[in-house]
């Protein structure tokens, strides 16, 4: 397995690896690296014959007031873990190697980007989109691999590269769950131990949500009501949203129909924790 710690090594690589018909498969990540990113890699793996992971932690999608600096970075443990998904290189920048003093250019999915998570941390979705686009210009795979965890990331990623016309196809991979259902995440390890025991009322609400619509409920106020007792009869979580969603627009929906998402954020104590569910009927 490639260490590319530059840009001009990924550059390297890429040139050489470069052979016609066969498929270049990437996973970007930030690292601290869990089954979660394990499944994409074993995915990628299943597809391509060349596997391609980064691992950078993006300073444009983390606001002044979020944990840059404290964001776990245990770079031996992760580079083992691509080598026993035997993955062919990992492409670890350094920040001023993608970032000069004197960078100004972003880009930015407009709609899509500002609500949600793009309400409470408003320029979180452009740094995403600023990384993703560089990071598909310069490894330029055939196929990226995302998490259903963050789904809102996975729209605006595809909204992306439709309208800028990326050569890539974005493949989305199930979220992997702890057996008490709470999603992975990098984050759930500053979670208490109180905190970790009552973690899972997330998934147990969006469930809940899923199961009522599958029983025939329709009105989203109620259904949104259902969910929100679950997490607050239960602990002193705040809810950030719970909400039934359009699946592609992530608009917000009245009545149940079609393919919807239920998208969640609670916090729990310092934690911010984020789910979502699919749910499709046919009425
Ligand atoms: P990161 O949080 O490291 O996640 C990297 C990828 O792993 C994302 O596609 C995410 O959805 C996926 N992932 C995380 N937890 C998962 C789980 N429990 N099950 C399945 N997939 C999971 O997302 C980012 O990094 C960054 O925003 C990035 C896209 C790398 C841009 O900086």
């Amino acid at each position: 397995m490639k260490i590319l710690r530059s840009v001009n090594a990924l550059r390297r690589w890429r040139k050489q690896r470069h052979v016609e018909d066969a498929l270049l498969g990437f996973v970007p990540t930030m690292g601290a690296l869990h089954a979660g990113h394990r499944s994409l890699m074993k995915r990628a793996r299943r597809s391509c014959q060349n596997v391609v992971v980064s691992i950078f932690v993006n300073p444009l999608q983390f606001s002044p007031t979020e944990d840059l600096d404290e964001y776990p970075r245990p770079r031996r443990a992760d580079i083992a873990i691509c080598r026993n998904e035997r993955i062919d290189a990992v492409f670890i920048p350094k920040r001023q190697d993608l970032y000069s003093s004197d960078f100004q250019t972003f880009v930015t999915v407009n709609h899509l980007g500002q609500r949600w998570e793009g309400a409470q941390r408003n320029t979180h979705f452009q740094g995403v989109t600023t990384v993703v686009t560089k990071l598909f210009h310069l490894v330029k795979p055939d196929c990226a691999y995302f998490g259903q965890k963050d789904y809102q990331q996975l729209c605006i990623v595809r909204r992306m590269v439709e309208d800028l016309n990326h050569d890539v196809q974005i493949v989305r991979c199930p979220t992997i769950r702890e057996a008490d259902g709470l999603a992975l995440s990098s984050r759930n390890k500053y979670l208490s131990e109180h905190a970790r025991q009552r973690a899972p009322l997330l998934y147990q609400a969006l469930q809940a949500g899923k199961s009522a619509i599958q029983r025939g409920a329709a009105s989203v106020s109620r259904i949104e009501a259902l969910m929100r007792r679950v997490v607050e009869d239960e602990s002193h979580a705040k809810v950030d949203y719970l909400a039934v969603c359009h699946a592609d627009t992530l608009e917000p929906l009245k009545h149940a129909q079609g393919k919807m998402v239920l998208l969640g954020a609670i916090r729990l104590g310092k934690v911010r924790l984020l789910d979502n569910l699919l749910v499709q009927i046919s009425r």
